[in-house]
């Protein structure tokens, strides 16, 4: 099995379990034509935040890293109507584009996005109050991740889930020897994750149309 063979069954389960989404290829089209990276979850793995989301009844939803907000809406359509998902994105232009594709979904009322760098929006949100979040979806920078968990664990309460993505990276989060900080990053979110007895962690390993990765999934105690 190549990434080729990979991509085609996405393809086809796709298909076959998601409904056609003109939306959603409005939001993935204009996020292309704006220059962002193609970086955003799978549909597949949007379908699957959103099915998490709905699983823990998520009324409060926190993303680290919104990009042109396609995860954020799959997220943010698992939300009751006064539901809220907050989405943090340091990039301006990014964060432009994913504000237009929550209008575009008609999304725009039940989502907050936060422009900044999230070391810089995640304390102002603790001060408002903002928390708990019943579910938290990292997918920004992958050095900061140890702050991303230690801050996802100072905002949710018992029984929140975390998830974060990329923790596999074609392979290259095994290798202890490197020292990219991407590696390092995720590496070290491991340990903590291993180490907190709040914590109860796995993590799926994936294949599909964006290559060989996978997610760390935990729940707080
Ligand atoms: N969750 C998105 C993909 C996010 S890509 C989806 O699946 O649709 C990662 C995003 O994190 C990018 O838009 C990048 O600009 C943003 N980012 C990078 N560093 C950041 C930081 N320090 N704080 C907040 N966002 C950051
Ligand atoms: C990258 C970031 C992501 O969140 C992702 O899902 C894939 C790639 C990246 O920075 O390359
Ligand atoms: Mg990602």
């Amino acid at each position: 099995m190549t990434g080729a063979a990979w991509t085609e069954l996405d393809t086809y389960f796709a298909e076959r379990l998601l409904p056609g989404d003109p939306t959603l290829e409005a939001v993935l089209a204009a996020s292309a034509k704006a220059g962002l990276p193609p970086i955003a979850v799978s549909a597949l793995h949007g379908q699957m935040l959103h099915l998490f989301a709905r699983m823990v009844g998520a009324r409060r939803i926190l993303e680290i890293g919104t990009l042109g907000g396609y995860s954020g809406i799959f997220l943010a359509r698992a939300l009751p109507a006064d539901g809220r998902l907050v989405t943090l994105e340091a990039d301006p232009h990014h964060a432009e584009v994913a504000q237009a594709n929550f209008a575009r979904a008609g999304l725009a009322e039940r989502v907050n996005l936060r422009v900044g760098r999230a070391v810089d929006t995640l304390p102002l949100l603790e001060a408002e109050g903002a928390g708990p979040f019943d579910f938290v979806f990292i997918d920004a920078d992958k050095p900061s991740n140890p702050d991303y968990l230690a801050w996802a664990l100072r905002l949710a309460r018992s029984g929140t889930v975390i998830v974060c993505d990329n923790v596999v990276r074609g392979g290259r989060v095994g290798d202890a020897t490197s020292t990219d900080p991407t590696i390092v990053g995720t590496r070290r979110l491991m340990d903590l994750a291993g180490a907190d007895p709040r914590l109860l962690s796995t993590v799926v390993q994936t294949v599909g149309a964006k290559g060989y990765d996978g997610f760390a999934l935990m729940r707080v105690e």
